[in-house]
């Protein structure tokens, strides 16, 4: 952790979720005691089909929530697409850009993924973006200069601490059980503090929000928050259970 930055524990839900499963949410908001509310922040990012109801049944709650993905284009004809300013206009604080399930199952580029990191600034969300490495490349001791490239052409020129969140996600960590070592975690949230100096200046970078994702549990958390420069967590399948999701919430409060 670092001390002087709040730490955000986000939910990315997926393609899960039907109205019923909003009660999950509402369960968060129960858990989210005064204590959790000191001292760290919750957001839920479930499809985009429940994102206005479950904003509105937070109303009050203090948790965020956010889109999974959002169009590089404002609006206009891209059937099937969804804007970032539409993101907003349901209630989300956040969007999620360039998850590795985006890059790989929708050969979604560096490029792309930056263009969507604008297009959600533009609406004023803060876009939550995805990094990490495949086990292939990791295995061939590639992994800071992978991450460093997937940040230098994925991450937009400008931004403040406050308007950018960065997710290092081990692609082979994601719904694995598997995580990297506290060490391997380390180096590399060192590494993308040092490359996004680089990009938006050593101040703004000093503040951002370095997520790690990949497996997080209520049995690993407390040590992969332990790790420095680890601000936060991604969560994916924990964050279908309301349970795990608080344990999870504690372990970085
Ligand atoms: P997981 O997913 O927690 O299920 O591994 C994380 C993510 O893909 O954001």
């Amino acid at each position: 952790m670092t001390r002087s930055i709040r730490p955000l524990v986000a939910g990315n839900w997926k393609m899960n979720g039907l109205k019923a499963d909003l009660a999950i949410a509402a369960e968060v908001a129960k858990g989210y005691d005064a204590g959790l509310k000191a001292s760290v922040d919750l957001a839920i990012c479930p499809p985009a089909t429940l994102l206005f109801t479950a904003t509105s049944g937070l109303i009050g709650s203090r948790i965020a929530t956010g889109g999974q993905d959002c169009s590089v284009n404002l609006s206009g004809a891209f059937t099937g697409e969804v804007s970032a300013e539409m993101l907003a206009d349901a209630g989300a604080t956040f969007c999620i850009v360039g998850h590795s399930e985006r890059r790989t199952l929708h050969g979604e580029s560096n490029a792309t993924v930056q263009a969507k990191a604008m297009a959600a600034r533009q609406a004023l969300l803060v876009p939550i973006v995805c990094v990490g490495e495949t086990q292939g490349e990791r295995e061939a001791g590639k992994a800071l200069a992978v991450v460093r490239k997937q940040l230098k052409g994925s991450v937009p020129e400008g931004l403040d601490a406050a308007s950018l969140v960065v997710a290092y996600e081990p692609v082979w960590a994601i719904g694995t059980g598997l995580t990297p070592t506290a060490a391997d975690v380390a180096e590399m949230h060192a590494s993308i503090r040092a490359d996004l100096a680089r990009i938006m200046g050593k101040q703004a970078a000093a503040g951002v929000r370095l997520l790690y994702g990949g497996s997080v549990k209520p049995s690993n958390a407390a040590d992969l928050m332990n790790v420095a420069n680890v601000d936060g967590a991604l969560v994916g399948g924990a964050s279908l259970k309301a349970a795990d999701f608080l344990a999870i919430a504690k372990a970085c409060a």
